[in-house]
């Protein structure tokens, strides 16, 4: 079984997921809308590993017999300064995911949930995956800076990946 402490908090992991999902939709809205094709589709695809993310989760509780609550998903912001704002933003948020999933971890070995840790440990592999990957975005955007083609460069790399992916 698995106690109401450890629920809680993988519910509330969901509603971060999916909370994500619309995060990376929205960051896809606004590149699309400032002609940054690739990354548009690159944050598209990264929205829909975010909601395959919640509902992995989702499966777990009700595999454990658990209740599963569909909390309310903020408003994502619709604003950015630049493409790298955009990659900086998406880089905070997946600092914050790993922080989560941290928590949640530490939370299920204190109290021996050995399944639930089996489950995290998928997390725990993909958080470092997807920290790596924003962070050397946001690097090789921080090395072009405002140059106008190596930014669009940046960009069509981006698409290119997302395919790839
Ligand atoms: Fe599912 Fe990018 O955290």
């Amino acid at each position: 079984m698995i106690s109401d402490k450890i629920r809680e908090a993988l519910n509330g992991q969901i509603n971060m997921e999916f909370n994500a999902s619309y995060i990376y939709l929205g960051m896809s809205t606004w590149c699309e809308r400032h002609a940054f094709k690739g990354s548009a589709l690159w944050l598209r695809m990264q929205s829909s590993e975010e909601q395959a993310h919640g509902m992995k989760l989702h499966h777990f509780l009700l595999a454990r017999d658990c209740d599963v609550e569909l909390n309310q998903i903020g408003k994502p912001p619709a604003c950015y300064e630049s493409l790298l704002d955009v990659f900086e933003k998406a880089y905070e948020h997946e600092q914050r995911v790993s922080e989560s999933i941290d928590a949640i971890y530490k939370l299920a070995f204190d109290e021996k949930a050995f399944a639930a840790l089996v489950e995290l440990q998928w997390f725990l592999t993909e958080q470092v995956s997807e920290e790596q990957v924003c962070r050397e975005i946001v690097k090789q955007l921080r090395m072009v800076k405002d140059d106008p083609s190596a930014v669009l460069d940046l960009d069509r790399e981006l698409s290119t990946r997302a395919t790839a992916a």
